[in-house]
């Protein structure tokens, strides 16, 4: 989605704020642009296509010398992912009011624009863009007086949707107005210079003292300061928070890709989620009470996990080890289907929501309509100070540090973590798991990380599969129980980088239908590792292979049983069937890289999507 940055304070705005739109980059985009406030006025550029275009036809006009325009220290710039109007250098933001004065930058989606576009038309207004976002510049001229923040005040009372904004205007060149509604936006407060982002990645070269702006929360920077306000415009006091990790962790560290960066961060990330968690005293016992998980948790009814895309995926998971370790109902829908439905609440539910960013716009309406029917909620997401996190009556942070890649790894698999824990101490509170066995589940759990280092040390056989394979038209992954859910994953990972057609079956449904598909041209890579199941695996595989797809099978080191029936078999250490989710899923996602590699494409930016989706 848009990446939203702005500056003010003494160095020159032009390489800051396209420092900070590259560290933006992962969010996905089409078109970036700046506005730049100094002694000419205001000045934007614009450009459709990659920030390296914009950085280009920015270094021409001051190689040329003409550049002394785009010379100012403060400004706003923009990476847009179009919604409204096409990728175009006229719909790319900034975008200005009729006289030029004001520069709006913004995130998210005005849903009356068409009402406030025909209502600002019939006042005169002539528009030049087929965005949303332009009534937002021409609503704060019709309400500007002298005071941006009072204009801004008013603007805001007419608009309907979500917003991320970052505002600036010729006449107050002292100044940016920054706000938000269900868009992000941060805040970093350096010394003698101030700045917004989308993102703390793009703060952290110049400070780690961030805002992290509630909904509706209006910041006014100024070079020396941070002055906070509510809707009304009333001045409010608002807590700074310090950014512990560091830039290095946002960048490739050597890697050819961050999604090949993150996979490989994912021991660690394990380690970094689990043993926080984990009290080593006599018998070993999971730690919940950091985040204020206690017994009256454990009286609900029954749980519900609503969440998109891959955190759905780790949802599936998440619905099979509560049933499995703690004997509860579990419910587990798509954000985005449940915002719509009809649900059926009770008092004693409790909700599960799970989001990498804490963003989502789907995740976030799920959630509170949750909150609205009086249901508690346990966020897990990794992103400390989202609006998930603020929102949620307890949160579990997976502590996998940033995610850029638009493809989740690192992410999902301590998502998965985060739910065995909770599953698991669920269980050990209703009485299903007894202090002993959860000591054992606990060992298993600590295990994992030495695991998937394992299976990396291992990844050049994927990747010498993926270069006999890439050019598969159609690749389905097969799964029962646990290995179903990663089916999903693993097919959503492969159609996101690779753009291969990949679908998840249960495998006991291929008859039922997809079976129909399987010819020549198919790859059907096998999930294989709930051990009560391999027979009934085995029988699916025979009959795709009777049907002439190639096949691959991902089970366990000590296991033989598939090595006469599929073509290559991907081999994970041992652990307990219902915890190889975490383990199986690695192949799955090394085979989707390689193979987005093989085929010349950008695994960190795959076409059409964005890392942060918070628009419908
Ligand atoms: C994952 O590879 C995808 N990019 C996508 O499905 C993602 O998981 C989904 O958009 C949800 O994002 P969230 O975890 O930040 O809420």
């Amino acid at each position: 989605m848009c990446g939203i940055v702005g500056y003010i304070g003494t160095e020159e705005a032009v390489p800051v704020l396209l420092n900070g739109l590259k560290k933006l980059e992962y969010r996905g985009y089409d078109s970036a642009g700046i506005a730049v406030l100094g002694k000419p006025g205001l000045v934007i550029r614009k450009s459709k296509g990659a920030l390296k275009q914009l950085e280009e036809k920015v270094a021409a006009e001051l190689k040329t010398g003409d550049g002394a325009s785009l010379s100012g220290a403060m400004g706003i710039g923009h990476t847009r992912w179009a919604t409204h109007g096409e990728p175009s250098d006229i719909n790319s933001h900034p975008h200005t009011d009729v006289s030029g004065k004001i520069a709006v930058v913004h995130n998210g989606i005005i849903e009356n624009h068409g009402k406030l576009k025909a209502w600002l038309e019939a006042h005169g207004v002539i528009f030049r863009s087929e965005t949303d976002t332009e009534v937002i510049a021409h609503l704060i001229d019709f309400h500007y007086n002298g005071d941006l923040l009072l204009a801004v005040v008013e603007a805001l009372k007419r608009l309907e949707g979500s917003y991320a904004l970052g505002i600036i205007c010729e006449n107050n060149p002292d100044r940016i107005v920054a706000v938000r509604k269900e868009s992000p936006l941060v805040v970093g407060s350096g010394r003698g210079e101030n700045l917004i982002a989308s993102d703390v990645p793009a703060l952290l070269e110049y400070t780690r003292e961030v805002y992290y702006l509630e909904d509706r929360e209006i910041a006014v920077l100024y070079r020396d300061r941070v002055e906070f306000y509510n809707e009304e415009g009333q001045g409010c006091k608002k807590e700074s928070s310090h950014v512990d990790w560091d830039v290095s962790a946002a960048e490739k560290g050597g890697y050819e890709h961050f999604m090949l960066k993150e996979i490989h961060e994912q021991p660690k990330a394990l380690i970094n989620t689990l043993r926080p968690r984990i009290k080593t005293y006599a018998v070993k016992s999971i730690n919940l009470e950091e985040i204020g998980f206690d017994g009256s948790w454990v009286e609900a009814n029954r749980v519900v996990i609503t969440a998109c895309g891959t955190a759905w995926h780790a949802g599936m998971i998440g619905k099979y080890a509560f049933e499995h370790f703690a004997r509860i109902p579990v419910d587990v829908d798509i954000a985005s289907e449940y915002r719509y439905r009809n649900p059926v609440f009770n008092p004693r539910d409790i909700f599960i929501i799970i989001s990498q960013s804490g963003e989502t716009a789907d995740t976030l309406a799920a959630m509170r309509m949750a909150r609205k029917s009086g249901a508690r909620i346990i966020a897990i997401t990794n992103v400390v100070g989202s609006t998930l996190a603020r929102e949620a009556d307890l949160v579990m942070y997976t502590w996998a540090g940033p995610e850029i890649a638009v493809a989740s790894t690192k992410a999902f698999t301590t998502q998965l973590l985060c739910i065995y824990l909770i599953a698991l101490q669920f269980g050990f509170l209703r009485g299903t798991i007894g202090g002993d066995v959860l000591a054992d589940y606990i060992d298993a759990l600590e295990n994992l990380s030495a695991y998937a280092a394992r299976i990396l040390d291992g990844k050049e056989n994927i990747q010498r599969f993926a270069s006999r394979q890439f050019n598969k038209s159609k690749v389905f992954f097969l799964g029962r129980l646990f290995d179903y859910a990663v089916s999903l994953e693993s097919a959503l990972k492969l159609k996101e980088v690779s753009y291969t057609h990949s679908e998840a079956f249960a495998a006991g449904e291929l008859k039922h239908g997809p079976i129909a598909l399987v010819d020549e041209s198919t790859l059907v890579v096998a999930l294989c590792t709930q051990s009560s199941l391999f027979d009934k695996m085995d029988s699916n595989i025979k009959e795709v292979k009777a049907r002439g797809a190639a096949t691959a099978a991902i089970t366990y080191e000590d296991v033989d049983y598939f090595d006469k029936t599929v073509d290559e078999v991907f081999r994970i250490p041992h652990t307990l069937d219902s915890f190889t989710p975490i383990l199986s899923v690695i192949p799955c996602q090394l085979y989707a890289y390689y193979c987005a590699v093989q085929r010349g494409l950008d695994p960190d930016k795959p076409r059409n999507l964005a890392k942060s989706v918070t628009v419908e």
